[in-house]
Parts: C-alpha cells; structure tokens; sequence
C-alpha cells in the first residue's frame, strides 16, 4: 500500500465512546462523551483516560475521585453527540430526558441504557500541557445480563451491545460495527 506523510492525526484510527458520569456538588449528574480512553496493566487491568481543556467532568473527578464510564451504543449516539458538543458549565445541559441509574459500588451516576459501565476511581494522575491522564482503578464492571450468557457466540453478543465507533476526520463521524455503516442521525436530538 502506498503511503503519504501527512500531519499528526488519528484519523481513520477508530476510536470506542463512552459518556462519563460524574455527580455535581448538588448531587445530581452530569454526562460528557470521550474516546481518548484505553487500559493498561498495572498488577491488573486499568483504564488510562485523557482530559483536554476545562470540562465539568474533570472538575468533578478532582474532586471525587471517581467517574462511570458508560460505552456508546447505536441507541445512545444521539446522546454521545449532545454530551460531547454541550459543556457541562450549561445550565440546563442535563435537563433532558435520559434514565439515570445509581453505581452498584462507587458514588456516580450511571445510563440504564449502557450494557457496559466501568466504575472507576482515579489513583494516579498525570498533569500534561493542556490535557490530564488518569490512570483508574476498575472498582466495578455492570454488564447487561444477556453478555453473560456463554451459550451466545461472540458475534451475537457484540450484535447485542451494538458499540459505535468514532474517527475525528472531517468534522468527525460515527460508525456502527454491525456491519460497519454510517450512522445517520439529527445532530442534538435527544
Ligand atoms: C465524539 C466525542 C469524543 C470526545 N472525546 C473527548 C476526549 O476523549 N477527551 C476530552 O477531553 N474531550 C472529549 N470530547 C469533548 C467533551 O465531551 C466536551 O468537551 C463536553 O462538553 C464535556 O462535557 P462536560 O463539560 O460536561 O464535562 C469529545 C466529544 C465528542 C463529541
């Protein structure tokens, strides 16, 4: 395959969502959508999850220490899409429709519609120019029910879970894997 050189980009290099769920000094939750997440290995495995810039949700894990993170379904795109591009310093930006749940081991918030929630609880923090990394401690794992039934195959539970994927080219797209197509949706819908 002939290459080009071109400017630093992941483009093109999916990306997997998730929305994560802090709670707010007043006790009532808030969602903000990111991809900059992956694991590493630390005695065990670990979530490593970056923070660009001021946001809310970084705000609240200063302060708490912990976060949910919710994984994107084709269902929750729209809701992706309308944390991601509204900043949490809105008033108003969670009075939308959405189920909210309560964690099953640590104090946050968590979407009744994710099949898979890690509870996280930061234990390392790296502070970059512009941006944080936490390196987090998985407390919990909640998976919809069905995910653990090993008499499905593989392709049907993932069929179940329907993850999207993100890439940032253009003015950034979603993917479904189902098999991969271009999700249509109406920007901020929910
Ligand atoms: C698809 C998508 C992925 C995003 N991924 C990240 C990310 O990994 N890191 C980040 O700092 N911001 C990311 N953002 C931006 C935040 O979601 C956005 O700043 C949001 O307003 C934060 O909400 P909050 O202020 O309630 O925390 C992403 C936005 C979108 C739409």
């Amino acid at each position: 395959m002939e290459k080009v050189s071109i400017k630093t980009s992941n483009n093109f290099c999916p990306q997997a969502l998730f929305l994560y769920g802090t709670y707010k000094e007043d006790g009532t939750p808030n969602f903000g959508t990111f991809c900059w997440f992956s694991y590493c290995w630390d005695s065990e495995m670990k979530v490593m999850a970056c923070i660009g810039g001021e946001k809310l949700t970084k705000d609240h894990i200063h302060a708490g220490k912990v976060f949910s993170a919710n994984l994107a379904t084709e269902a929750l795109i729209p809701y992706a899409e309308y944390f991601g591009n509204t900043t949490g310093y809105t008033k108003g930006k969670m009075d939308i429709p959405i189920e909210i749940e309560h964690g099953a081991v640590l104090p946050v918030p968590i979407l009744k519609a994710s099949p898979w929630v890690f509870e996280l609880e930061v234990e390392q923090s790296v502070p970059l120019n512009g941006g944080e990394i936490f390196i987090c401690k998985i407390r919990n794992v909640l998976a919809a029910k069905e995910l653990t039934d090993e008499e499905k195959s593989a392709e049907e539970r993932m069929e179940l879970v329907a993850p999207v994927i993100w890439t940032s080219s253009g003015n950034g797209q979603y993917f479904s894997l189902n098999p991969i197509k271009k999700e249509t949706f109406e920007k901020n819908k929910t």
